[in-house]
C-alpha cells in the first residue's frame, strides 16, 4: 500500500484529534530518524500507524487480540490503555499489510518501551511525547534534549511516564522500568 493510501485509511481509523496528533508524530519522528540517521520511509509509516488502535473500545480490542493470537500479558490486559499498542501492531500486519518487523515492533512497544530497544523504537516511543501538539510542564526540555541525546532523552520521558503511572495509581508495566534500568545500566544515570 503506498503511503497516501495508508494515510486514508488510518485517517478513518481514528478520531480527528488523534490524527492531529499522529500527524505531530510522524513529523517529530522524522525530525529525529534524520537527526539520528534512521529510515526516514519506515520512520513515517510506524509513527502514522502507531495509534490506528487507539480509539477501539475495550470490547474491540479484546476481540482483535484474540482473533490475531495476541498473548496479552495480565498487566496490558488489567490496563486497556496499555492494549492500543500490541493491538494496534497486528492491525497494522494483518489489516494494513505492513510486514516490516521493525516497524511492527515499534507500533507494538511504543506505550511501554522494553528493553534494548532499537533505533526506530526507540524515535517511535519519543516522539509521541514531543509532538508539536504536546504541552505539559518540560516538554520544551525534551525536545531539545531529545535531538542532542536521544537515550538521555528516552530515560527522561520513562521518568515522566513512571511518575504519571503513580499519580493515577495505576500499575506500573515492567518493560518500562526494564528499559529505563536497561539505558541507565548503558549510559549511567
Ligand atoms: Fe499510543
Ligand atoms: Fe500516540
Amino acid at each position: 500500500m503506498d503511503y497516501k493510501k495508508l494515510k486514508g485509511k488510518v485517517k478513518e481509523m481514528i478520531s480527528h484529534k488523534r490524527y492531529v496528533h499522529t500527524l505531530g508524530v510522524v513529523e517529530s519522528a522524522i525530525d529525529l530518524a534524520d537527526r539520528y540517521g534512521c529510515d526516514i520511509e519506515k520512520t513515517r509509516i510506524a509513527a502514522l500507524c502507531h495509534d490506528c488502535a487507539k480509539n477501539l473500545t475495550r470490547e474491540e480490542l479484546l476481540e482483535k487480540s484474540e482473533r490475531y493470537g495476541l498473548d496479552l500479558d495480565e498487566i496490558v490486559f488489567y490496563e486497556t490503555q496499555l492494549m492500543h499498542g500490541p493491538v494496534g501492531s497486528a492491525i497494522a500486519k494483518f489489516e494494513l499489510g505492513i510486514d516490516d518487523e521493525e516497524i511492527i515492533s515499534a507500533i507494538s512497544h511504543h506505550t511501554t518501551g522494553k528493553k534494548e530497544m532499537g533505533l526506530l523504537e526507540k524515535i517511535i516511543y519519543l516522539s509521541d511525547f514531543i509532538e508539536p501538539g504536546r504541552d505539559y510542564t518540560g516538554v520544551e526540555e525534551l525536545r531539545k534534549l531529545s535531538m542532542v541525546d536521544l537515550d538521555r532523552a528516552l530515560i527522561m520521558a520513562f521518568d515522566n511516564t513512571i511518575r504519571y503511572v503513580l499519580s493515577l495509581n495505576s500499575v506500573l508495566h515492567p518493560n518500562t522500568i526494564e528499559a529505563r534500568n536497561n539505558l541507565i545500566m548503558k549510559i549511567g544515570g
